[in-house]
């Protein structure tokens, strides 16, 4: 296996040809992407033919699953989930918001990997934003105000039965299922030290994080508000365009990320998987 590397001319993202994936990776050949994923934080294969057994495996060449709460599964597959738009659906696109992937967990995962088995042919494209890109660059005084301090996460905004997935979300065809443990919360620094780089980035962003600890609420959304304007601005961000056969990896602890629209009258299908943290 010889990879070609290929970084985006954006913030942060990576090519990768030169791997079949449909086959096992030896430890040298994980060792050598998990590189690539770490120093280009999105990293793309395309060309892939893979079935879930591959995507399972290649998942857990680079650690145990994650746990994904709030969407039921395929059938007969534990650790993927569909995310899924039928030509027809009205309802809001899913995930269409900045977020890191179950940032409101104790634990969060480590990284995504997202599949693309049915691509519309135009729309539809994932977007992510540099987290450490946007902590370097970010203004001094911004970060003296968050520097120490805990934000708190949740995901009651999203998958309480009063949330956007809730009970007043119908017509919608992934297997959504929102429940009272979405109130649930957990508090992460707003700068965090990645546990394989030791690279400082923002973590997570408003959306999953619902206040600040020790702080008024109207002095904390405040806060979380302005950071949020500063961390997905355009200079941070990279596009990414699918193409069906895609396997798409990116890093939870450094990037947010969100879907986009544009493709209504065409269906989207991708299997998605949740690599957890060692
Ligand atoms: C996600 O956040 O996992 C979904 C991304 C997408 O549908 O493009």
């Amino acid at each position: 296996m010889h990879l070609t590397v290929t970084p985006s001319d954006m913030s942060c993202g990576a090519m990768v040809r030169g791997a079949d994936l449909s086959q096992p990776l030896t430890s040298a050949q994980a060792a050598e992407i998990r590189d690539i994923w770490l120093k280009h934080q999105v990293v793309c294969f395309p060309d892939q033919a893979l079935s879930d057994d591959d995507l399972e495996r290649f998942t857990l060449a680079f650690g145990p699953f994650g746990d994904d709460p709030f969407i039921a599964p395929i059938p007969g597959r534990k650790h993927i989930i569909a995310v899924k738009r039928a030509a027809g659906e009205t309802s809001p696109i899913f995930a269409e918001s900045w977020h890191s992937d179950w940032s409101f967990q104790a634990t969060p995962p480590a990284g995504t990997c997202l599949y693309g088995i049915t691509i519309p042919p135009e729309g539809g494209d994932t977007l992510f934003v540099n987290q450490i890109k946007a902590l370097e660059q970010m203004p001094d005084d911004l970060r003296r105000r968050i520097e120490g301090r805990k934000a708190i996460h949740s995901a009651k905004n999203a998958y309480s039965p009063k949330g956007m997935y809730g009970a007043g979300d119908t017509g919608r065809s992934m297997d959504i299922r929102a429940s009272d443990e979405a109130e649930a919360s957990h508090a992460h620094p707003f700068i965090r030290v990645h546990p394989e780089t030791g690279k400082e980035s923002l973590f997570g962003c408003a959306g999953y994080i619902v206040g600040v600890e020790g702080m008024a609420q109207q002095e904390a959304w405040d806060l979380v508000t302005e950071v949020y304007r500063w961390q997905t601005r355009p200079e941070f961000q990279y596009r990414h365009t699918w193409q069906k056969g895609m396997l798409l990896m990116w890093d939870n602890r450094s990037t947010l990320h969100m879907a986009t629209g544009g493709y209504a009258g065409h269906d989207r299908l991708l299997h998605r998987t949740t690599i957890g943290s060692a």
